[in-house]
């Protein structure tokens, strides 16, 4: 079987709000994303995902999309997003968009006619609301003037789409092929397991985002994705799709990806295990055995970003432990997922004013859940500049950005071999030269308490998760490590590439 592109592919996330903004309005848009793709070659990535870009009042940073079809003028123009992908394909970069059907914006034209009381089969009205909770906190339902509620499982400004309703997937096909058409590559597909309700909306004790519940994973969701491949397989050029499939069992993840639905989806299990090599041999047995290509991923707009979660009182840990992190992940088989600013190191900003922030997730709870713009603060490009070279000089960017982020920029970085994106950078050189000649599976090696060792063919991986250096195993020469190596001892909080000795 020829290895499809995607398998061991390195994907980039683009938010694109936060990336780079070349109109100087303080927002990333996508004239700023095309001006950076050479710094993404350099850096050595497959592919790059752009969150969403469409018009949209951004009552959820544009996950409220009030027109698939279009760029919101805050990003740019239709043009400019061709000018983008055909940029990405010259320079080799695969391009994955953003596509969120679970719901629209309140300001989509189909939910301002049901507002008007026509289609409301569109959405998910009721005379009386159920128990169920919005994800960002507080109600799922809003009620209107003429008594009717309406249902959003994330912000008032996102209604659910009714899916029992065959308009709407004949809507999402045409939108798919919308951007098919304009040459991605493929989709990531936003909530892939809400979609569909069970019947009679139920009352429920479990909100959890995570279980499979008459909220989120219903079986009605797989036909939506058989449709979907089908479509996908009828284009040229290996066009995919991976879903945002937040689950806690990897027996439901794998029904996502089954031979006839979606290529990959998410693996959470990943980015949720705690600093532990038995936590971690768990999620890499269990994705394996469960699901025929893996994901891994460790940070993306809706966490903390971990270097932040992988720190503990000591100062360094933080950082030392996410590039042990990251070098594991990618010996593992399978596909890489990377947030925008991890291979700069950079930490979740937790002191942003409350009144910078603009998540609906801190809006909604009043302040009581911190919400998610600690890791959307816009990127540092240079060590000065009134935004770290985000903005053309003088803009202030729509986040503030802390003093720490002028060391931790790209320039400041690129010219340092110490630095966080040198590491990343020689990572991905490596990773690509070798990932070819590996087989697609692991075997586990001896490993002394406290760390993991695993073998694929011709590159063995150690990690020291404890808090004593561990002996190497028998190798026949160090590849890449995340830090020191104090001789054949690799010190904790450290992983190391090796070859494995002939
Ligand atoms: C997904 C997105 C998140 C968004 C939510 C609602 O989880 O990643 O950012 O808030 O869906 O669209």
């Amino acid at each position: 079987m020829d290895i499809p592109w995607w398998r061991d592919a390195v994907v980039y996330e683009i938010y694109v709000r936060s990336f780079a903004d070349a109109s100087g309005d303080g927002v990333g848009d996508l004239a700023g994303v095309r001006e950076r793709l050479p710094y993404l070659v350099e850096l050595g990535v497959d592919a790059i995902w752009l969150t969403p870009f469409y018009p949209s009042p951004m009552a959820d940073g544009g996950y409220d999309v009030a027109d698939y079809r279009g760029v919101d003028p805050l990003f740019g123009t239709l043009d400019d997003f061709e000018s983008l992908v055909a940029d990405a394909h010259r320079l080799g970069l695969k391009v994955l968009v953003d596509v969120v059907p679970n719901h629209s914006s309140s300001e989509h034209p189909w939910f301002q006619a049901a507002l008007r009381g026509e289609h409301r089969d569109r959405y998910i009205f009721r005379a009386e609301p159920n128990n169920w909770q919005s994800t960002f906190s507080g109600p799922a339902w809003t009620k209107l003037p003429d008594g009717q509620y309406y249902l959003h499982l994330f912000a008032p400004g996102q209604p659910d789409f009714n899916w029992r309703n065959p308009e709407i997937h004949r809507e999402f096909l045409d939108i798919l092929r919308f951007w098919l058409d304009r040459g991605v590559d493929g989709f990531r597909i936003d909530v892939a397991m809400g979609l569909y309700k069970a019947w009679g909306l139920p009352d429920i004790q479990d909100q959890s985002f995570k279980s499979v519940s008459p909220i989120w994973g219903q079986p009605e969701v797989h036909e939506v994705y058989r449709s979907w491949r089908k479509l996908l397989d009828g284009y040229p050029g290996e066009r995919m799709a991976v879903g945002e499939v937040w689950t806690d069992s990897s027996e439901d993840l794998a029904l996502y990806v089954r031979p006839d639905e979606l290529q990959q989806s998410f693996n959470f299990a990943w980015l949720q295990a705690p600093w532990s090599p038995t936590a971690f041999k768990k999620v890499i047995d269990d994705t394996l055995a469960a699901v025929p290509f893996a994901t891994w991923v460790l940070s993306n707009h809706d966490v903390v970003r971990h270097r932040t979660r992988y720190d503990t009182a000591d100062p360094g840990t933080g950082l030392m432990r996410a590039k042990a992190a990251v070098l594991t992940m990618l010996a593992l088989p399978g596909s890489a997922y990377l947030y925008q600013g991890e291979e700069l190191g950079l930490p979740e900003v937790k002191d942003l004013p409350p009144e910078a922030r603009q998540d609906p997730v801190f809006i909604q709870s009043k302040g009581e859940l911190v919400g998610r713009d600690g890791c959307r603060v816009p990127l540092p490009w240079s060590a000065d500049g009134r935004s770290y070279g985000f903005s053309p000089d003088g803009v202030a960017p729509w986040l503030p950005q802390p003093a720490a982020f002028a060391a931790l920029s790209a320039a400041a970085q690129a010219a340092d071999p110490g630095s966080t994106l040198s590491f990343y950078r020689r990572a991905l050189a490596c990773r690509r030269e070798l990932v070819g000649s590996l087989p697609y599976t692991l075997e586990w090696l001896d490993s002394p308490e406290g760390s993991l060792f695993f073998t694929r063919g011709s590159l063995i991986c150690a990690l020291n998760c404890g808090t004593e250096p561990v002996r190497l195993p028998s190798h026949g020469g160090v590849l890449l490590p995340s830090g020191p190596l104090d001789g054949d001892l690799l010190p904790p909080d450290t992983a190391v590439w090796l070859r494995a000795s002939s």
